[in-house]
């Protein structure tokens, strides 16, 4: 089976959050499991330098009508898998993230720039003797590769089925409808069983409308985006398209989050020999200027800052905490008035609260292996990440139930047996507090706190399961 895997980041090459982790490993575990993968991202000046193994370009003309486009064909310089990217200078090399300017504004031609990536993937898909190769399926990810089923539908020919993949409703890439015809849509497709919400073009209305089948990263997220509260106006459209939905849970890279190798930390550590996670939390506490206090709690978060992450609780509840003697580390960025709001609690609280504002993949792994407890409050959560990883680093999770978080995390007190983690229902600064409390209460009690990490770690939330899903859903289609 070939697969055509379309995603606007990929770990290594280029990440802002969990999608870049998700296509840097799971095509990878698809190809383990014998599929030809190969992966799509566009070439950012970050993602062409860090790619391995670069080959000559293939010239793909001006197909947007911006300027000349050149396919390079590259490996993944991880997992060796082979990676094209579209080099297109007027739309990606330029400085800044892959949507917005160092501002932080959103690039005003991004209706330009993901179309592209759209077409580049259809060209790639229906378009076989400019490359020797041909996807069965390809498989478009969230908004920025949604108009890859209205692209390969527009085609008269044989086309490749399509698989399109959720990983946060919240960001929906809605353009202003003047665009259509500049994006090579039809007047047709500019209606409500298309790709039209609210006057607006949603990209990801046209994936949602036109892909063979959709896929969410985890079933609790399924579920609840058929509903109002979390269905971002489109519950409707994934009501409609119910029997074509499955949530399938994202997988962890153990080859990357593994405490026992991981080079990124200062001791190393497994459920069987728990020893290192001392040291790792000692150089943690040392290295954000925390009290070095080896039974502080300490606590942290690593995460966008949005509203969707529900960090304004944790900010409300530093005081409540302190009689505990916990701590609290957090790295983020985002928001600037959180952003601003932790600077401020970090000179509140100094030797307490460290707060490190912006983006550092090493330090994630440092503050999920050095803390106790992670708190991951989100109001709403597709999947989650960094709880899967804390939970292998032996840092228990406290986590409302929502989404892929109640689907990764078993309560303690509800399953003292089982449990891995701590979860609360209301977002609310009272729940978060009672719950990092009965964290807390168990953290004192050393043997059971233990036994909890280690059964914490021994859970496996590998890739190589996801993709057996994936499997079975492809072949579902050829
Ligand atoms: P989301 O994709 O919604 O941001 P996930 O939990 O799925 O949430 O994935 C977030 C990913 O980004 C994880 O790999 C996490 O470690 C990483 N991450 C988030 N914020 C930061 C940051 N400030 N510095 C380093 N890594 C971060
Ligand atoms: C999104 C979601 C997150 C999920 C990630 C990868 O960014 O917010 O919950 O883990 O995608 O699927």
């Amino acid at each position: 089976m070939n697969l055509l895997f379309v995603s606007s980041e990929a770990y290594p090459l280029i990440k802002t959050g969990g999608l870049a982790d998700v296509a840097g490993a799971l095509p990878a575990a698809l190809a383990r499991t014998g599929v030809d993968a190969r992966l799509l991202v566009p070439g950012y000046p970050a993602a062409l330098d860090a790619a391995a193994k670069r080959r000559p370009a293939i010239d793909l003309g001006d197909p947007m009508g911006v300027g000349e486009t050149r396919l390079i064909p590259a490996k993944m310089p991880d997992s060796g898998l082979p990676v094209w990217l579209i080099d297109c200078p007027a739309l990606y090399d330029r400085p800044g993230g892959p949507y917005m300017d160092t501002n932080g504004r959103d690039w005003p031609d991004n209706h330009m720039r993901f179309a592209m990536l759209s077409r580049v993937a259809t060209i790639l898909a229906i378009g076989g003797a400019l490359i020797g190769w041909r996807p069965d399926i390809v498989h478009a990810n969230d908004w920025q590769a949604g108009l890859v089923p209205i692209y390969l539908n527009q085609w008269m020919g044989q086309r490749p089925s399509t698989v399109f993949t959720i990983h946060n409703l919240q960001f929906q890439g809605l353009f202003d409808a003047s665009v259509v015809p500049a994006v090579g849509l039809g007047a047709e497709n500019f209606a409500v069983d298309g790709v039209e919400y609210h006057g607006m073009v949603s990209y990801m209305k046209a994936g949602l409308q036109y892909a063979d089948r959709l896929t969410t990263v985890s079933p609790t997220y399924a579920r609840e985006i058929q509903t109002e509260a979390f269905g971002g106006g489109l519950h409707g459209v994934l009501r409609e398209r119910a029997t074509d939905l499955t949530g399938i849970l994202n997988g962890a890279d153990y080859d990357l989050w593994n405490p026992a190798t991981d080079p990124i930390l200062p001791g190393h550590f497994s459920a069987r020999k728990l020893d290192g996670k001392a040291a790792c939390k000692a150089a943690l506490q040392k290295e954000m200027g925390l009290e070095e206090d080896p039974r502080a709690p300490l606590i942290g978060v690593v995460s966008r800052f949005s509203e969707q992450k529900g960090l304004d609780l944790v900010l409300d509840v530093i005081e409540a905490v302190q009689p505990e003697g916990a701590q609290l580390v957090v790295v983020g960025t985002g928001d600037p008035a959180l952003e601003q709001a932790y600077a401020q609690a970090t000179k509140v609280r100094p030797g307490r609260v460290a707060a490190y504002i912006g983006y550092d993949e090493e330090l994630a792994h440092r503050v999920l292996a050095g803390c106790d407890i992670l708190a991951v409050p989100s109001r709403f959560e597709p999947c989650g990440l960094t709880q899967i990883y804390a939970l292998r680093y032996g840092t228990l999770p406290v986590v409302r139930r929502t989404g892929g978080l109640a689907d990764t995390v078993v309560d303690i007190s509800e399953e003292p047996k089982r449990g891995t983690g701590f979860l609360f229902e209301q977002p609310t600064a009272e729940m978060l507090l009672a719950t990092l409390r009965r964290a807390m209460d168990l953290y004192l009690r050393e043997k059971d706190w233990q036994a909890a990490i280690r059964r914490a770690m021994n859970q496996d939330f590998g890739w190589d399961r996801a993709a057996v899903r994936y499997l079975d859903l492809y072949d579902t289609l050829t």
